[in-house]
């Protein structure tokens, strides 16, 4: 009995028609380039968010969860536009829009996805309930469909201009498995990814530092991506071959630009090589890629903050392969690949020089690679 069903119950009494979950993911590689038409290796979490949901036939949707009690909102369908109603309500308000339909329902959120974390929560909250209402109402959209879609929620409705990895992860995630997708192609391909048959365990390092992706810096970086690709004449920074790099940025009118730029096209690169190595089970360059991202997304990107470095370079004093921040960045968590027998140790410093600089407690716990949205009950 999941607890979105209990939640549900006592909220709306009755049954309701179906519960489903989807996860959040940690992205292993590929920051910021999503929106720029370029490449990414997401995997899906355990950790999930659920959505108990029953269709009303009166054109009204109500929801409640687990994670904000007491704040129960209703909204008539005819009222729905983008941004109404304001905060989390607009997430799930979105999804019904996405999918072009007029239908009331009722529906409970529980959620596992640590909200703001760089983890995710958003798409599983949204997928979830884009699933729920796909399956209940047998709209036979396809899960690349579902993802183009609730990623509209998330873009037009709720107004955060992400670029489409995290639906893609929480919809299309395999258990053991990364998920490479390139945007530009629109293809996926599951690549395996078993940390745990090389004695080592994906540590994530929450620093409880929030972002907001709807507001500030991260449409700043999407909008110099932008005007760099205009500068140098191409659609987006995708159509930057690696072996082009410097001449290419050359043409960049300022610094700042050219960083941004570096970034992208080295970061494409660098998922590409990823990949190779994980192929090749070559977990120390697999690492060494890691850490070659989280200086780039720091250095020349700068959408780092000093929580997430501090954690970084903790993770690498403790013998971790590889650490980086994952998500969108300005806060959120960190990501290491760490020896099964010194995460214990890891987490134990992380957490000591957290306290000596001041910093929050931060919360730290390792992830597994699993499987995509699914129906639960
Ligand atoms: C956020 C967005 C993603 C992606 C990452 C950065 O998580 O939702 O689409 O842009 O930031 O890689």
């Amino acid at each position: 009995m999941t607890k979105a069903a209990n939640v549900f119950r006592s909220v709306f009494g009755g049954e309701p028609d179906g519960v489903w979950g989807a996860p959040g993911r940690v992205n292993l590689i590929g920051e910021h380039t999503d929106y720029n038409d370029g490449l990414v290796l997401p995997f899906a979490l355990a950790e999930r968010t659920e959505a108990a949901l029953k269709l009303r036939a009166d054109g009204l949707i109500r929801m409640c969860s687990a994670v904000v009690p007491n704040d129960i909102l209703g909204i008539p369908t005819k009222e729905l536009a983008p941004g109404w109603p304001a905060g989390w309500g607009s997430y799930i308000a979105g999804v019904p829009w996405a999918l072009e339909i007029d239908v009331g329902f009722d529906v409970a959120i529980d959620s596992l996805v640590p909200v703001g974390a760089g983890l995710s929560s958003s798409a599983a909250l949204i997928c979830a309930v884009g699933l729920g209402l796909n399956d209940v109402l047998d709209l036979g959209h396809s899960r690349r469909e579902l993802a183009r879609r609730t990623r509209r929620t998330e873009n037009e409705y709720v107004g955060a201009p992400t670029g489409g990895m995290d639906q893609i992860a929480s919809l299309l995630g395999t258990e053991g498995h990364a998920l490479l997708y390139d945007v530009q192609a629109d293809t996926t391909e599951q690549i395996p990814f078993d940390p745990s048959a090389a004695g080592l365990k994906v540590l994530v390092v929450d620093t409880t530092v929030r972002h907001g992706h709807a507001d500030g810096e991260y449409a700043e970086r999407r909008a110099d991506c932008e005007m760099a690709a205009r500068q140098l004449g191409v659609q987006t920074l995708r159509d930057v071959a690696y072996a082009d790099l410097d001449s290419a940025l050359d043409h960049l009118e300022n610094e700042r630009l050219v960083k941004r730029a570096r970034h992208v096209v080295t970061e494409n690169q660098r998922v590409l090589d990823t990949t190779a190595a994980l192929a090749a089970d070559d977990w120390v360059a697999a690492g060494e890629l890691l850490t070659a991202a989280h200086a780039s997304i720091r250095d020349d990107f700068e959408a780092s903050c000093t929580e997430l470095d501090v954690a970084v370079a903790m993770l690498l004093e403790s013998g971790s392969l590889g650490a980086r921040m994952t998500g969108g960045g300005f806060g959120g968590a960190a990501i290491a690949l760490v020896p099964a027998d010194r995460t214990d140790e890891a987490a134990h410093t992380v957490r000591a020089v957290f306290a000596d600089n001041g910093f929050a407690p931060p919360n730290i716990f390792s992830v597994v690679p699993s499987a995509g949205a699914t129906r639960i009950e």
